[in-house]
């Protein structure tokens, strides 16, 4: 607080003033009233002598002298401390001296008339636009400062003049435009939105469309006070809340991060449909430690999403991502029945970023033909979050993508030399040639060593030589052998690197995608029953040959007969 403030505070009451304008009465220790700034039969205007502040638990207007004057008079700040210093006969400083209005002044009275014209009977449209929105009480237009701009070309323009801004400062601003026939206002026919930064400056204005033509939305020009990339809408309101709950939401747009503070989740900001910046992401860092994204539920929110969490994430965020339900916006998710039930199971389900990257790429992840490009997609992805960040997420990231562990750390951090398409061999059978009768057995197999690997309590409790009878290849057996020999898979994997064999790791690896066509681990028992059919197809097919060559004994003959029944009760097709 500048000196000059403080004395005019010092030798003025707040009670005389506010006097001026309110007939108040002494109801305790306060003073009450019929608040100046809505529309009201019973007094629920109170001003405190004491701490020299007005409070209207009608329409939660509060502050204290310059608040009260810039309000009633539509004042900037500078305006309203001249006036005051005026009154208090306080000398100014140079310095603080009304020469030309500031261009928060210009910013503040602005959002002023537009909250004015709102209230208006030309408002009419905008109330009930407004309404239809469910944005109509006057708690909430009056707590978010929701303004009209009407039709007509040069109503602010008109304002601003007379009260002799001059053309530059509103153009600075980025009030007004100039056209060939002079200045006009270049919100029109819209609904406001002001926009605050961090420290509560009112650097920009969004405006909504209510009907006909023309962009949706359209904000401030960037320019002396407005930097797109640095601002987050309602952060001035959720700051305290951020701090307290120890996280952020972040939606795309106004409509979400109003809705959304009015249920309560204050601590919420919008991106305002722009790329997230680094900026804004390192704001949010400052306050908390973690994020949630809600986006939009289509295509374009969750690209948006993907590129956004990454940013915060690298700023040292925690970040989580809300799923809403297809073809909703928070917005309007929170206004449908049980909404606010919806949105909290939608929050406690929120997904860890590499976690929704890869629901996200799920059917690309599965389609042969797009799956290196996701595989890419989501290294790339692990890859900008650092070894650091990255490393909780790659147990989870190497099972969906069908990589080992090591393998995809190599790809990530090795010198380079490492693809992707070296690495992924699901369209490929491992060592093709030993088994050219079966190519997709191995896979089969190397899914087998991939339960093992995974499942310790399978390990124990499974019966060594039954198990490796399943097998027909020679490596792949040679893989579940060493696991089930009782040695750690830790140690095991760092036997194999330490040995530079990498055929078990791209066994297993293979095995992994080729669990998940049987159900993942649960799979088991349709796997074992499978790779038995097919060790049976083996031996029925080795008996017939040797039936054929007048080499079978009669045993032989015997054990054939049991295995055709058995066979044809399944198929015996392959
Ligand atoms: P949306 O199209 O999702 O709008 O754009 P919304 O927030 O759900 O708004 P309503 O519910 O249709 O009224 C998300 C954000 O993208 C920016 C705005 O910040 C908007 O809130 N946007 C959108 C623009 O800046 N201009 C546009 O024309 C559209
Ligand atoms: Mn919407």
């Amino acid at each position: 607080m500048s000196d000059s403030v403080r004395l005019i505070k010092e030798r003025l009451d707040i009670v005389e003033l506010i006097g001026e304008y309110v007939r108040l009465r002494k109801a305790g220790k306060n003073y009450q009233g019929l608040c100046p700034f809505h529309s009201e039969k019973t007094p629920s205007f109170s001003v405190s002598q004491e701490r020299q502040t007005y409070h209207c638990f009608g329409c939660n207007r509060g502050g204290d002298i310059f608040s009260f004057l810039m309000e009633i008079e539509g004042l900037g700040f500078s305006e309203a401390l001249e006036n005051l210093a005026g009154r208090a006969g306080v000398e100014l400083p140079k310095q603080e001296r009304l020469q030309t209005r500031s261009l928060s002044d210009v910013m503040e009275m602005a959002s002023q008339w537009f909250r004015d014209r709102l209230r208006e009977s030309d408002g009419e449209v905008a109330r009930a636009y407004l309404k239809r929105r469910n944005l109509c009480a006057p708690e909430i237009l009056e707590r978010f400062s929701i303004g009209w701009a009407p039709s007509a070309w040069d109503g602010l323009w008109t304002f601003l003049r007379k009260k002799g801004v001059t053309e530059k400062d509103a153009t600075d601003c980025g009030l007004v435009m100039q056209g060939k026939h002079g200045v006009y206002d270049r919100f029109r026919g819209r609904v406001i939105f002001p926009i605050r930064d961090g420290s509560g400056r009112l650097v920009a204005f969004g405006g909504r469309i209510i009907d006909g033509e023309g962009a949706k939305y359209i904000n401030s020009p960037e320019g002396i006070l407005y930097s797109k990339r640095r601002t987050l809408y309602l952060l001035d309101k959720a700051k305290q809340s951020i701090r307290e709950k120890k996280r952020v939401i972040l939606v795309e747009g106004y409509m979400d991060a109003l809705r959304l503070q009015i249920h309560d989740y204050t601590e919420t900001v919008a991106s305002l449909g722009t790329a997230l910046t680094e900026e804004q992401a390192q704001q949010l860092n400052r306050l908390s430690d973690r994020c949630c994204i809600c986006y939009d539920a289509d295509a374009a929110g969750q690209e948006a999403t993907i590129r956004s969490m990454y940013i915060l994430q690298k700023t040292g965020l925690s970040v989580s991502v809300v799923r809403i339900p297809v073809g909703k916006d928070p917005d309007e998710l929170l206004q449908s029945a049980d909404g606010h039930e919806l949105f909290e199971e939608a929050l406690r389900k929120a997904l860890p970023l590499v976690s929704y990257h890869i629901a996200a790429r799920r059917s690309l992840l599965d389609a042969p033909e797009t799956r290196k490009k996701a595989t890419e997609d989501i290294v790339e992805g692990l890859r900008s979050l650092g070894p650091v960040d990255a490393e909780p997420f790659l147990s989870k990231a190497s099972e969906a993508l069908g990589l080992f562990p090591h393998v995809l750390r190599e790809i990530l951090y090795g010198n380079g030399s490492k693809k992707v398409e070296n690495t992924v061999s699901r369209d490929a059978p491992v060592q093709k040639s030993t088994a050219p009768d079966c190519t997709d057995c191995p896979a089969m197999e190397a899914a087998l060593c991939f339960m093992l690997w995974r499942d310790i309590k399978r390990r124990r409790e499974s019966e060594p030589h039954v198990l490796l009878g399943l097998f027909s290849h020679d490596t792949v057996r040679a893989v579940a052998e060493a696991i089930l020999s009782g040695s750690s898979v830790q140690d095991l994997e760092s036997q194999w690197l330490s040995m530079g064999e990498t055929a078990p790791l791209h066994i297993l690896a293979l095995g992994g995608e080729t669990a998940d066509t049987f159900g993942g681990l649960n799979g088991w028992d349709a796997l074992v029953s499978e790779l038995g059919r097919r060790r049976d197809k083996r031996e029925y097919e080795d008996l017939k040959k040797a039936m054929q060559h007048g080499a079978a004994t009669q045993e032989d003959i015997e054990r054939f007969r049991e295995l055709a029944v058995a066979l044809k009760g399944m198929g015996r097709s392959n």
